[in-house]
């Protein structure tokens, strides 16, 4: 048999149809964080811009926060989830190895049967959740796809580790992407670079775990100062790139939504980035923490719930973390 394998086009271009939060209840200070550890508000403050952040309760489990941020985006985007092609969850912290969380999620929101599978890509897995939901909107791989970038950090940090303990912190964001008339979606600048792969990391795998019989969770270790030098140097080149190929510069940018790792980060590739006072620059880390794959849906969020940015309006989306991992694109908020 020597037969063609039909293909198939979607939309000439992709958008951003709706963007939906859920911040957890519990509301954490510094000076709870600093029962645990040897640090004060002050230095909190000063190194990361974190004055509290929030942990999620038993109830608020990675499903519930996914689904509550996916319905307030879906109802934004003015799409049912029965239209919803796939679902795309960007998580490190759903405990449960196998089956990915997607699958629960898609059928407690009602889309099913969309494909639904999880991604780890750590705190750049939103932002590669939407390269591939763009790209599949436009490939007719799927008409209107979800993404979900979703994490319980507070499960798997340990409170007495002082590296970690005042920045990670809980949360979900979501956004419904789907067929545009101009492209709402620009060129995906990603990679990984391996050889940093012990920065950031879960500090025993779970073989060793059961082979020293431990009866304690991995936790997160991270090198910081390296992470900082690496993130605030060379995350402005990317986000560069991502301009270029977007065919812009930082003055057809209104807002600057970067990952939330830490606010001098933010503001260091602000000023490599020579960002023009017009541009709005997402600052939710003083309030969320660092909450990984979900730090720049909440912030897009935010932005737009406080007026700071608006719908149409072009913003430039840069995530990074464990791996190391990294991915940016600039995109119209819907
Ligand atoms: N509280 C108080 N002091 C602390 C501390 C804490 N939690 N952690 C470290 N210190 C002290 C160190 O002991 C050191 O003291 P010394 O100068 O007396 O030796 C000093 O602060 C500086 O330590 P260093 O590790 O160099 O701090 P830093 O300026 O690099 O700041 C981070 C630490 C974690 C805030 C910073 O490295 C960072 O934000 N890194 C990137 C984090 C990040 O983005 N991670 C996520 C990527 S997704």
């Amino acid at each position: 048999m020597t037969g063609t394998i039909s293909t198939q086009t979607g939309s000439a271009h992709a958008g951003l149809l709706g963007i939906g939060a859920y911040r957890p209840s519990r509301v954490v200070t510094n000076a709870e964080v600093c029962e645990h550890i040897d640090s004060s508000d002050e230095w909190i403050r000063t190194r990361s811009g974190i004055i509290e952040r929030r942990f999620a309760e038993p109830h608020e489990t990675v499903q519930m926060m996914s689904v509550a941020a996916s319905r307030k985006a879906l109802d934004l985007a003015g799409v049912d989830p029965a239209q919803i092609d796939c679902v795309v969850v960007a998580t490190v912290s759903h405990l449960m190895q196998t089956p990915a969380v997607a699958p629960l999620i898609a059928a407690e929101l009602g889309a099913t049967p969309a494909a639904a599978f999880d991604i780890s890509a750590a705190c750049a897995g939103f932002c590669h959740g939407v390269a591939l939901g763009a790209d599949m909107v436009r490939s007719g791989t799927a008409k209107y796809v979800l993404a979900i970038g979703v994490e319980r950090l507070s499960d798997i940090t340990d409170p007495t580790d002082r590296g970690t303990a005042f920045i990670f912190a809980d949360g979900a964001g979501a956004a419904v992407m789907g067929p545009a008339d101009v492209e709402g979606v620009g060129p995906v600048v990603w990679g990984a670079d391996g050889s940093k792969y012990d920065l950031i990391r879960q500090n025993e795998n779970w073989m060793d775990v059961v082979e020293m019989n431990q009866s304690e969770m991995p936790t997160l270790r991270m090198d910081g100062n390296p992470v900082f030098r690496w993130a605030s140097f060379e995350m402005a080149k990317v986000a560069r790139e991502a301009l270029d190929r977007a065919g812009m510069t930082v003055d057809d940018l209104d807002a600057f939504i970067p990952h939330q790792a830490n606010m001098r980060i933010v503001d260091a590739m602000a000023r490599a980035l020579k960002l023009p006072d017009h541009v709005a620059i997402a600052r939710d880390i003083v309030y969320q923490g660092n909450t990984s794959a979900a730090s720049v849906p909440l912030a897009a969020a935010a932005m737009l719930e406080s007026g700071e940015a608006k719908s149409g309006d072009t913003a430039l989306f840069i995530a990074f973390g464990a791996g190391l991992a990294y991915a940016a694109q600039v995109v119209t908020l819907p």
